[in-house]
Protein backbone atom coordinates (compact mmCIF):
# COMPACT_ATOMS: atom_id res chain seq x y z
CA UNK A 1 0.00 0.00 0.00
CA UNK A 2 1.09 3.74 -1.26
CA UNK A 3 1.38 6.37 1.50
CA UNK A 4 2.48 9.86 1.42
CA UNK A 5 5.79 9.62 3.18
CA UNK A 6 8.17 11.86 1.26
CA UNK A 7 10.22 8.61 1.69
CA UNK A 8 7.88 6.80 -1.27
CA UNK A 9 8.93 7.06 -4.90
CA UNK A 10 5.21 7.68 -5.66
CA UNK A 11 4.56 9.91 -3.07
CA UNK A 12 7.59 12.15 -3.80
CA UNK A 13 6.91 11.98 -7.98
CA UNK A 14 3.42 13.22 -6.99
CA UNK A 15 5.32 16.43 -4.97
CA UNK A 16 7.47 17.03 -7.78
CA UNK A 17 5.32 17.06 -10.41
CA UNK A 18 3.49 19.85 -7.95
CA UNK A 19 6.35 21.62 -7.90
CA UNK A 20 7.22 21.33 -11.73
CA UNK A 21 3.52 22.68 -12.25
CA UNK A 22 3.72 25.64 -9.94
CA UNK A 23 7.50 26.44 -11.78
CA UNK A 24 5.10 26.24 -15.15
CA UNK A 25 7.31 23.53 -16.45
CA UNK A 26 5.37 22.13 -19.18
CA UNK A 27 5.07 18.62 -18.87
CA UNK A 28 5.69 18.11 -15.12
CA UNK A 29 5.11 14.77 -14.21
CA UNK A 30 6.86 13.10 -17.16
CA UNK A 31 9.65 15.67 -16.35
CA UNK A 32 9.73 14.53 -12.69
CA UNK A 33 9.53 10.77 -13.93
CA UNK A 34 12.15 11.09 -16.18
CA UNK A 35 14.69 12.60 -13.52
CA UNK A 36 14.22 9.42 -11.18
CA UNK A 37 14.51 7.19 -14.08
CA UNK A 38 17.62 8.73 -14.67
CA UNK A 39 18.86 8.75 -11.07
CA UNK A 40 17.94 5.20 -10.92
CA UNK A 41 19.67 4.31 -14.13
CA UNK A 42 16.11 2.95 -15.02
CA UNK A 43 13.89 2.84 -18.20
CA UNK A 44 10.08 4.87 -17.37
CA UNK A 45 8.56 1.69 -17.31
CA UNK A 46 10.80 0.13 -14.48
CA UNK A 47 10.45 3.44 -12.84
CA UNK A 48 6.49 2.63 -12.36
CA UNK A 49 6.65 -0.72 -11.48
CA UNK A 50 8.72 0.62 -8.58
CA UNK A 51 6.59 3.40 -7.51
CA UNK A 52 3.73 0.64 -7.42
CA UNK A 53 5.82 -1.46 -5.76
CA UNK A 54 6.97 1.55 -2.69
CA UNK A 55 10.63 2.36 -3.86
CA UNK A 56 12.40 4.71 -2.14
CA UNK A 57 13.55 7.56 -3.27
CA UNK A 58 16.75 8.20 -5.17
CA UNK A 59 19.16 10.44 -3.37
CA UNK A 60 19.41 13.68 -5.44
CA UNK A 61 15.91 13.76 -6.59
CA UNK A 62 15.26 16.65 -4.78
CA UNK A 63 17.43 18.73 -5.93
CA UNK A 64 17.50 17.61 -9.72
CA UNK A 65 13.29 18.74 -9.10
CA UNK A 66 14.46 21.94 -7.68
CA UNK A 67 16.73 22.34 -10.65
CA UNK A 68 13.81 21.48 -13.23
CA UNK A 69 11.98 23.90 -11.33
CA UNK A 70 14.42 26.84 -12.05
CA UNK A 71 13.85 26.09 -15.74
CA UNK A 72 17.36 24.36 -16.22
CA UNK A 73 16.23 22.27 -19.13
CA UNK A 74 15.84 18.67 -18.38
CA UNK A 75 17.92 17.42 -20.93
CA UNK A 76 21.04 19.00 -18.94
CA UNK A 77 20.22 17.67 -16.37
CA UNK A 78 20.19 14.15 -17.37
CA UNK A 79 22.94 14.60 -20.15
CA UNK A 80 20.63 12.84 -22.74
CA UNK A 81 18.71 13.87 -25.51
CA UNK A 82 16.48 11.17 -27.69
CA UNK A 83 16.16 12.12 -31.25
CA UNK A 84 14.73 9.15 -33.49
CA UNK A 85 16.66 6.56 -31.99
CA UNK A 86 19.53 8.01 -30.81
CA UNK A 87 20.58 8.66 -27.37
CA UNK A 88 22.80 12.34 -28.13
CA UNK A 89 25.25 13.79 -24.76
CA UNK A 90 23.71 17.13 -24.54
CA UNK A 91 24.68 20.43 -22.26
CA UNK A 92 25.49 23.83 -21.85
CA UNK A 93 26.66 25.29 -25.09
CA UNK A 94 24.82 23.21 -27.24
CA UNK A 95 21.37 23.20 -29.12
CA UNK A 96 18.61 20.84 -27.68
CA UNK A 97 17.94 18.78 -30.69
CA UNK A 98 13.88 19.29 -31.24
CA UNK A 99 11.14 16.51 -32.04
CA UNK A 100 10.53 18.62 -35.35
CA UNK A 101 14.13 18.28 -36.69
CA UNK A 102 13.28 14.34 -36.35
CA UNK A 103 10.74 15.12 -39.69
CA UNK A 104 13.49 16.91 -41.43
CA UNK A 105 15.97 13.98 -40.91
CA UNK A 106 13.14 11.30 -41.89
CA UNK A 107 13.09 13.40 -45.66
CA UNK A 108 16.46 13.34 -45.99
CA UNK A 109 17.00 9.12 -45.43
CA UNK A 110 13.66 8.79 -47.69
CA UNK A 111 15.74 10.14 -50.24
CA UNK A 112 18.81 8.40 -49.53
CA UNK A 113 17.07 4.75 -48.53
CA UNK A 114 14.13 4.77 -50.90
CA UNK A 115 13.69 7.93 -53.49
CA UNK A 116 15.88 9.36 -55.95
CA UNK A 117 19.28 8.50 -54.52
CA UNK A 118 18.68 4.98 -53.91
CA UNK A 119 20.63 3.52 -56.22
CA UNK A 120 23.68 5.63 -55.39
CA UNK A 121 26.55 3.57 -53.84
CA UNK A 122 28.01 6.04 -51.54
CA UNK A 123 25.81 8.98 -51.65
CA UNK A 124 27.70 11.83 -49.62
CA UNK A 125 25.69 14.12 -47.26
CA UNK A 126 26.12 16.92 -45.72
CA UNK A 127 24.88 18.60 -42.21
CA UNK A 128 25.26 22.78 -42.07
CA UNK A 129 25.24 23.74 -38.73
CA UNK A 130 25.33 20.40 -36.95
CA UNK A 131 24.78 21.60 -33.49
CA UNK A 132 24.78 17.99 -31.12
CA UNK A 133 25.18 16.49 -34.53
CA UNK A 134 21.82 15.35 -34.17
CA UNK A 135 20.72 15.21 -38.16
CA UNK A 136 24.40 14.04 -39.11
CA UNK A 137 24.36 11.51 -36.49
CA UNK A 138 20.96 10.18 -37.95
CA UNK A 139 21.60 9.89 -41.08
CA UNK A 140 25.16 7.76 -40.43
CA UNK A 141 22.74 5.38 -38.28
CA UNK A 142 20.14 5.30 -40.66
CA UNK A 143 21.78 4.91 -43.55
CA UNK A 144 24.87 2.97 -43.36
CA UNK A 145 26.79 2.97 -46.62
CA UNK A 146 26.45 6.83 -46.41
CA UNK A 147 29.35 8.99 -45.83
CA UNK A 148 28.32 12.10 -44.23
CA UNK A 149 30.41 15.59 -43.07
CA UNK A 150 29.01 17.89 -41.21
CA UNK A 151 30.71 21.76 -40.12
CA UNK A 152 29.65 23.84 -36.61
CA UNK A 153 31.23 27.52 -35.60
CA UNK A 154 30.98 27.10 -32.33
CA UNK A 155 33.51 25.09 -30.52
CA UNK A 156 31.42 23.95 -27.84
CA UNK A 157 29.13 22.94 -30.11
CA UNK A 158 31.65 21.51 -31.81
CA UNK A 159 32.78 19.36 -29.17
CA UNK A 160 29.48 17.63 -28.26
CA UNK A 161 29.24 16.80 -32.00
CA UNK A 162 32.41 15.20 -31.96
CA UNK A 163 31.51 13.07 -28.68
CA UNK A 164 27.99 12.26 -30.55
CA UNK A 165 29.64 11.13 -34.14
CA UNK A 166 32.34 9.66 -32.61
CA UNK A 167 31.14 5.78 -32.97
CA UNK A 168 30.69 6.29 -36.71
CA UNK A 169 34.93 6.58 -37.39
CA UNK A 170 35.80 7.74 -40.96
CA UNK A 171 31.80 7.84 -42.47
CA UNK A 172 31.35 11.22 -40.45
CA UNK A 173 33.71 14.00 -41.32
CA UNK A 174 33.35 16.44 -38.45
CA UNK A 175 34.56 20.42 -39.52
CA UNK A 176 34.65 23.20 -37.05
CA UNK A 177 34.09 26.35 -39.33
CA UNK A 178 31.71 28.12 -41.23
CA UNK A 179 28.45 27.12 -42.85
CA UNK A 180 28.90 29.88 -45.78
CA UNK A 181 32.15 28.81 -46.82
CA UNK A 182 32.41 25.20 -45.70
CA UNK A 183 33.44 22.42 -48.07
CA UNK A 184 34.97 23.84 -50.80
CA UNK A 185 36.77 20.72 -51.66
CA UNK A 186 32.94 19.41 -51.96
CA UNK A 187 31.68 21.51 -54.35
CA UNK A 188 29.27 19.98 -56.80
CA UNK A 189 29.59 16.63 -55.11
CA UNK A 190 27.01 16.01 -52.21
CA UNK A 191 24.19 13.85 -52.87
CA UNK A 192 22.19 15.20 -50.20
CA UNK A 193 22.23 19.03 -47.79
CA UNK A 194 20.48 19.47 -44.87
CA UNK A 195 20.53 22.23 -42.08
CA UNK A 196 18.83 23.69 -39.22
CA UNK A 197 20.14 26.74 -39.17
CA UNK A 198 19.82 29.52 -36.72
CA UNK A 199 16.59 31.15 -38.29
CA UNK A 200 14.44 32.78 -35.13
CA UNK A 201 13.81 36.58 -36.21
CA UNK A 202 15.24 39.41 -34.05
CA UNK A 203 11.93 40.46 -32.62
CA UNK A 204 10.95 36.73 -32.23
CA UNK A 205 13.00 36.34 -28.73
CA UNK A 206 11.47 32.78 -27.15
CA UNK A 207 9.30 32.89 -24.13
CA UNK A 208 10.34 29.65 -22.66
CA UNK A 209 13.52 29.50 -20.28
CA UNK A 210 14.23 26.67 -21.26
CA UNK A 211 15.25 28.18 -24.98
CA UNK A 212 15.69 32.12 -23.98
CA UNK A 213 18.44 31.48 -21.31
CA UNK A 214 19.88 27.71 -22.16
CA UNK A 215 20.40 27.56 -25.95
CA UNK A 216 23.04 29.50 -27.01
CA UNK A 217 22.16 32.57 -28.81
CA UNK A 218 24.27 31.92 -31.68
CA UNK A 219 21.79 28.77 -32.66
CA UNK A 220 18.94 30.48 -32.57
CA UNK A 221 18.92 34.18 -34.31
CA UNK A 222 18.82 33.96 -37.95
CA UNK A 223 19.72 37.19 -38.76
CA UNK A 224 18.57 39.87 -40.81
CA UNK A 225 16.17 41.24 -38.67
CA UNK A 226 13.95 38.66 -40.37
CA UNK A 227 15.85 35.75 -39.15
CA UNK A 228 16.75 34.87 -42.93
CA UNK A 229 20.52 35.78 -43.19
CA UNK A 230 22.05 32.72 -42.32
CA UNK A 231 18.76 30.11 -43.59
CA UNK A 232 19.43 32.21 -47.57
CA UNK A 233 23.39 31.70 -46.63
CA UNK A 234 22.58 28.04 -45.96
CA UNK A 235 20.61 28.15 -48.93
CA UNK A 236 24.08 29.50 -51.22
CA UNK A 237 26.25 27.13 -50.16
CA UNK A 238 23.48 23.97 -50.92
CA UNK A 239 23.49 25.37 -54.17
CA UNK A 240 27.26 25.25 -54.35
CA UNK A 241 27.80 21.73 -52.84
CA UNK A 242 25.11 19.27 -54.28
CA UNK A 243 25.67 17.82 -57.59
CA UNK A 244 22.82 18.83 -60.46
CA UNK A 245 19.48 16.82 -59.27
CA UNK A 246 21.17 16.48 -55.77
CA UNK A 247 18.45 17.27 -52.36
CA UNK A 248 18.54 20.18 -49.94
CA UNK A 249 16.08 19.91 -46.77
CA UNK A 250 15.76 23.25 -44.52
CA UNK A 251 13.74 23.97 -41.58
CA UNK A 252 12.94 27.20 -40.94
CA UNK A 253 9.75 28.84 -38.79
CA UNK A 254 6.46 28.94 -39.86
CA UNK A 255 6.46 32.54 -40.42
CA UNK A 256 9.43 32.17 -43.09
CA UNK A 257 7.54 29.07 -45.57
CA UNK A 258 6.34 31.40 -48.04
CA UNK A 259 9.13 33.19 -48.53
CA UNK A 260 11.61 30.16 -48.42
CA UNK A 261 9.47 28.43 -51.50
CA UNK A 262 10.57 31.57 -53.41
CA UNK A 263 14.13 31.78 -52.63
CA UNK A 264 14.84 28.12 -53.21
CA UNK A 265 13.41 28.66 -56.72
CA UNK A 266 15.72 31.70 -56.93
CA UNK A 267 18.68 30.23 -56.30
CA UNK A 268 17.94 27.06 -58.82
CA UNK A 269 16.01 24.51 -56.92
CA UNK A 270 13.30 23.09 -58.47
CA UNK A 271 10.48 20.79 -57.48
CA UNK A 272 10.43 22.70 -54.10
CA UNK A 273 7.80 21.74 -51.52
CA UNK A 274 6.81 22.74 -47.98
CA UNK A 275 6.92 20.03 -45.27
CA UNK A 276 4.76 20.21 -42.20
CA UNK A 277 5.73 18.89 -38.79
CA UNK A 278 3.53 16.86 -36.64
CA UNK A 279 1.50 20.05 -35.30
CA UNK A 280 0.51 21.07 -38.99
CA UNK A 281 3.02 23.59 -39.02
CA UNK A 282 5.28 24.48 -42.92
CA UNK A 283 8.65 23.77 -40.93
CA UNK A 284 10.89 22.87 -43.23
CA UNK A 285 11.62 23.70 -47.43
CA UNK A 286 12.60 21.05 -49.55
CA UNK A 287 14.48 20.96 -53.30
CA UNK A 288 16.29 19.34 -55.89
CA UNK A 289 19.30 21.21 -57.46
CA UNK A 290 18.00 22.10 -61.08
CA UNK A 291 20.62 21.04 -63.96
CA UNK A 292 22.40 23.95 -65.31
CA UNK A 293 21.30 23.90 -68.54
CA UNK A 294 17.33 23.88 -66.87
CA UNK A 295 15.69 26.97 -67.29
CA UNK A 296 15.45 27.32 -63.77
CA UNK A 297 18.75 27.55 -62.72
CA UNK A 298 19.20 30.75 -65.23
C1 LIG B 1 19.26 25.62 -34.60
S1 LIG B 1 20.81 24.95 -34.20
C2 LIG B 1 20.61 23.33 -34.94
C3 LIG B 1 21.60 22.31 -34.47
C4 LIG B 1 21.34 20.91 -35.04
N1 LIG B 1 21.49 20.90 -36.48
C5 LIG B 1 19.96 20.42 -34.68
O1 LIG B 1 19.12 20.33 -35.55
O2 LIG B 1 19.72 20.12 -33.51
C6 LIG B 1 21.89 25.78 -35.36
C7 LIG B 1 23.37 25.44 -35.23
O3 LIG B 1 24.10 26.17 -36.21
C8 LIG B 1 25.31 26.65 -35.62
N2 LIG B 1 25.76 27.83 -36.39
C9 LIG B 1 25.34 29.11 -36.29
N3 LIG B 1 25.96 29.87 -37.20
C10 LIG B 1 26.77 29.05 -37.91
C11 LIG B 1 27.67 29.25 -38.99
N4 LIG B 1 27.84 30.45 -39.56
N5 LIG B 1 28.35 28.18 -39.46
C12 LIG B 1 28.20 26.96 -38.89
N6 LIG B 1 27.36 26.71 -37.87
C13 LIG B 1 26.65 27.74 -37.38
C14 LIG B 1 24.92 26.95 -34.20
O4 LIG B 1 26.04 27.03 -33.36
C15 LIG B 1 23.98 25.79 -33.90
O5 LIG B 1 24.70 24.68 -33.40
Amino acid sequence: MLNDDPADLAAALRAAAAELTAAGVPSPRADAELLAAHLLGIGLGELRVAALLGAGVPDGFADLVAERARRIPLQHLTGVAHFRRLELAVGPGVFIPRPETEGVAQLVIDYLLTGPAAGTDRPVAIDLGTGSGALAASIAAEVPHSRVYAVELSELAHAWASRNLRDYGDRVSLRLGDLRTAFDDLDGQADVVVSNPPYIPDDAVPNEPEVAEHDPELALYGGGGDGMLLPSAALRSAARLLRPGGYFVMEHAEVQAAAMLGRFRQSGFTGVSSHRDLAGKARATSGYLADAASPSKK
